[in-house]
């Protein structure tokens, strides 16, 4: 309610306007400023009220014909007219506008509560990478292995050194690791593999050695549809007399044919790693088109599923094993890569989003 003090202000002799008119156009101009239900409305009042069309703006041009003495006072209450105008309509706008932000909020909000009250209430369940993570467990128990784990906090000497990746390796560079700020310069990071595991495995010291590790490593990648900077690999090591390359090929065949399914082919194309000699990536036969050619494998028939080869005898000499009693091989790869390729999902950043409509298909 506006004071009465104000409303007679209006009424001044000799002005353009008549008695109570300019009240009477003030009033009705802030009761349309209260009502106006949107910005682009309150845009469009501002002009017919304070624009050069509108009445008020008449009576200023009016204010020239009269008296100098009674035009001081006639602008004087035009100017005060004007001001509760603008206050007004400021005022409005800003709770306008504050409405427009909470009905957008209201709008993008992700109700985490919703119910599906016509079914079934239904139990979650685990995650499809933890899924696929406990099926690969399980197959290699079934062939004798233990589960082995390491910390995902890991010395670089572990990380890497014991790995045989010399100090100047390009996969030491900070553009790849996570260092920790920890003890000696750059001695800790977040593991970028589960290879590590085998050091620990090996310096155990308890041989033979049949193992997997599977856990979380980190590295520093930008996320994309094929690159997360955590993930999740499985490590497999095995240390044992008379052990071949051609026990590694056969390990490979066995697993990837109960994960992926009979009929699954595998092969290892030569490749380098620096703790392994001679070394390995291998592949399967697409499990999409069976080896046929598709748009996943991109046309060759094979999908490459990790990396492999016989334990380098530097590694196993840090553990202080001789290489010549024993050998083994070694073996790892993506969990996440793995069921993206099981599954035919096309972005692995699918597994971090949460999105229940995701995650209930698997
Ligand atoms: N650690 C390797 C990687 O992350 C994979 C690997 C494991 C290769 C064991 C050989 C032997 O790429």
């Amino acid at each position: 309610m506006r004071p009465m003090a104000q409303q007679s202000e209006g009424a001044v002799a000799g002005a353009p306007w008549s008695p109570g008119e300019l009240e009477a156009q003030l009033a009705q101009s802030l009761l349309a400023i209260g009502e106006a239900a949107d910005l682009d409305t309150l845009g469009v009042l501002r002009s017919d009220v304070l624009g050069p069309r509108s009445r008020l703006a008449g009576w200023r041009k009016g204010l020239g014909t009269i008296a100098p003495e009674q035009r001081r006072t006639a602008g004087a209450a035009l100017n005060a007219a004007r001001d509760e105008l603008e206050a007004a309509l400021s005022q409005r706008a800003e709770t306008l506008a504050e409405r427009q932000r909470a009905a957008k909020l209201a709008a993008d909000r992700l109700d985490l509560t919703e119910v599906r009250l016509s079914q079934e209430w239904s139990t979650g369940h685990l995650h499809l990478v933890t899924q696929v993570r406990e099926e690969l467990e399980d197959v290699f128990v079934g062939m004798g292995y233990e589960i082995a784990e390491g910390p995902e906090v890991e010395s670089d000497w572990n990380n890497f050194t014991a790995l045989n990746v010399p100090p100047d390796h390009p996969a030491r560079s900070n553009q790849d690791s996570f260092y920790l700020d920890l003890g000696d310069r750059e001695s800790f990071l977040l593991r970028t593999q589960t290879s590590p595991v085998q050091i620990r495995l090996l310096e155990r010291g308890v041989l033979p050695l049949y193992a997997v590790a599977p856990g979380r490593v980190y590295r520093r990648d930008t996320a994309d549809a094929r690159h997360l900077p955590v993930f999740h690999q499985i490590e497999g090591i095995v240390i044992d007399r008379g052990v071949t390359f051609g026990d590694l090929a056969g390990t490979i065949a066995t697993f990837t044919e109960a994960i992926f399914g009979q009929g699954t082919k595998s092969r290892l194309r030569p490749a380098h790693f620096p703790f392994t000699e001679p070394s390995a990536e291998f592949e399967i036969t697409c499990s999409i088109c069976g080896g046929t050619g598709c748009r996943t494998c991109g046309g060759v028939g094979w999908i490459e599923l990790g990396g492999a080869g016989m334990v380098h005898p530097a590694v196993l000499e840090h553990a202080g094993i001789d290489p010549e009693e024993w050998s083994g091989f070694a073996f790892g790869f993506g969990i996440d890569r793995l069921a993206m390729m099981r599954h035919e999902i096309e972005d692995i950043r699918s597994f971090i989003e949460n999105d229940a409509r995701f995650l209930a298909q698997f």
